[in-house]
């Protein structure tokens, strides 16, 4: 009887795989984000983001999506810097993780990885750093030279 030589190597290969696992540390009570935020980590949790939670709460995090009007949901706008500020990252994260109320859906297991929601978090945060309602630029300068030369039209 000849015995595939294929399982023994792809055992010896889950081990070495193995030990690469992070350990899973238990959530912290204090509320802070145990997960080290990355270029990386921040892309995909961007990606998380734009594929599961902005038809409902906005690519910018806003609230004001066709989909919440739709709904009638009741969003809080994520771009001002307030709405989180009495939240702690883990508030956040069992929000996330367990959903809100019978419409904020429960990003489950399945979707996502524990280091994948704390990500989230993160990014939810930036979000408001970066409020959309920027102040407007400077009216342009009314003497603003009309372009010199127009593109010659074949003659
Ligand atoms: C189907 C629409 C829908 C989707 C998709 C959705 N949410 Fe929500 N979300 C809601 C609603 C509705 C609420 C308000 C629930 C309430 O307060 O009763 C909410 C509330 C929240 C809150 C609490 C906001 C606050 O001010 O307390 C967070 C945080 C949140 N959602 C994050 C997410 C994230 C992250 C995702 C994607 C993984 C997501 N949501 C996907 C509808 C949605």
């Amino acid at each position: 009887m000849l015995k595939p030589f294929l399982f023994v190597s792809s055992a010896i290969l889950l081990l070495a795989i193995a030990p690469l696992s992070a350990p899973a540390g238990a959530a912290p009570q204090t509320g802070a984000n145990p997960v080290k935020t990355t270029a990386a980590s921040q892309e995909k949790a961007k990606k998380l983001f734009s594929q599961d939670c902005a038809m409902c709460h906005g690519a910018t995090g806003d609230g004001k999506t066709d989909l919440a009007k739709d709904m009638k949901l009741d969003l809080t706008d994520w771009t001002d810097p307030k709405t989180f500020a009495g939240k702690s990252d883990h508030d956040l994260y069992d929000i996330i993780r367990k959903g809100k109320g019978d419409k904020m859906p429960a990003e489950d297991a399945s979707r996502a990885k524990d280091d994948e929601v704390w990500s989230l978090v993160t990014y939810l945060r930036t979000l408001a750093k970066t409020p959309s309602a920027a102040p407007a630029p400077a009216a342009a300068p009314a003497d603003a030279p009309a372009p010199a030369d127009a593109p010659k039209a074949n003659n």
